[in-house]
């Protein structure tokens, strides 16, 4: 049974152009350049990123689905919602398990997934509505200017899961955290899951797997550049590369160029000269401790309510919702 499904695009073909523009200008002018990650999510670098998370290499999936799996009962119980929204929801493989366990406890109603990748959205909304009996509504948008346009209502319970908060730099991550706080009511939850210090050979590897995939998804944003802005990018002059940074926490993902070039970004009238090795970051992928979450949803104004690991001890999915505060006006 397929019920309503709502689209909701913000980011119509004229924006994100205009919003790639600004940050391959930026990103690219710079000393030491670089990328935001939000663009390697076209359709191959969906399909890519849907690879990568099937690797022998690539841990966090599969420990994040463990967690969901033995746990999710436990959070719609915790929770009551009614309302699951997913921001960065991707395929939203995962969320099944979440909806099995609210549809369970008779709570679901609603689900509203929030990807800025339009074909893997869609196509994820459609799935889950033909197999759930909840509305659906799918919102094409940034989650760093767009999360106002969830619809509000019900008892929700928001999931923002994959590690996808460790692509933000510490002060972008406590923004975030503080939208999503601004967005939740009273009884409302968020669920977050991060991937946790650990081995560097294991987290390096997780970047660098050994059938490369990782590194097509990495040199995929130079192509979605020369596809969207007129760019002239080789992909192939560039290797993939994944350094652990320990004193930052993060993994970085960056592109080095193998020989001196220049790139011209047609649309922007830019030229952008590389030397010998010089590269370009990508993306980082920080790794928490369980206290540096609950620190950043305590700057956020959230309150943890219960965490979760794996066995291994590999990933955690933390509960949280909105601590009172006298700046947050009472939702009566
Ligand atoms: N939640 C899924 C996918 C994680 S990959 C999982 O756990 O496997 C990160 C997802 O976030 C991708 O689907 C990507 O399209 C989306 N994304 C990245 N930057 C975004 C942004 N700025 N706004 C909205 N979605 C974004
Ligand atoms: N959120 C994922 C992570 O940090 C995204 C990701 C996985 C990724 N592999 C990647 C991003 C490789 C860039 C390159 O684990």
């Amino acid at each position: 049974m397929q019920r309503q499904l709502s689209l909701n695009v913000l980011v119509r073909p004229e924006e994100r152009r205009r919003t790639l523009s600004h940050d391959a200008r930026h990103g690219l002018s710079r000393t030491h350049k670089q990328i935001p990650p939000t663009w390697f999510y076209d359709e191959t670098g969906s399909r890519l990123f849907d690879e990568i998370t099937r690797l022998p290499e690539y841990y966090p999936t599969l420990a994040e689905q463990t967690i969901l799996a033995e746990r999710v009962a436990d959070i719609a119980a915790a929770t009551e919602a009614d309302t699951l929204a997913e921001i960065g929801s991707g395929t939203s493989e995962k969320t099944r398990l979440l909806l099995d366990a609210m549809a369970k406890a008779g709570t679901l109603r609603r689900l509203i997934l929030f990807d800025i990748s339009q074909e893997v959205l869609v196509g994820a909304a459609e799935a889950l509505g033909r197999r759930y009996d909840v509305e659906v509504h799918a919102v094409v948008g940034d989650f760093r200017r767009h999360l106002s346009s969830i619809p509000q209502g019900g008892r929700q319970l928001w999931a923002f899961l994959g590690g996808t908060i460790g692509n933000l730099v510490p002060n972008e991550r406590v923004r975030l955290l503080s939208t999503f706080r601004e967005q939740l009511g009273p009884g409302d939850h968020l669920l977050v899951g991060t991937d946790l210090v650990k081995d560097a050979d294991r987290l390096v590897a997780a970047y660098d797997d050994a059938a490369g995939v990782t590194a097509a998804f990495n040199r995929n944003v130079l192509t979605v550049i020369n596809r969207e802005l007129h760019a002239t990018f080789d992909p192939h002059l560039f290797d993939h590369r994944a350094i652990w940074n320990a004193e930052r926490s993060w993994v970085e993902m960056r592109l080095r160029s193998r020989v001196a070039h220049t790139v011209t970004i047609g649309d922007l009238a830019l030229e952008v000269p590389f030397a010998e090795g010089e590269e370009i970051l990508t993306e980082i992928s920080a790794k928490f401790t369980p206290h540096q979450i609950a620190d950043d949803l305590a700057s956020a104004n959230l309150l943890t309510c219960a965490t979760w690991q794996d066995n291994g001890g590999d990933f955690q999915l933390t509960l949280a919702g909105p601590q009172p505060s006298a700046a947050s006006s009472p939702d009566l």
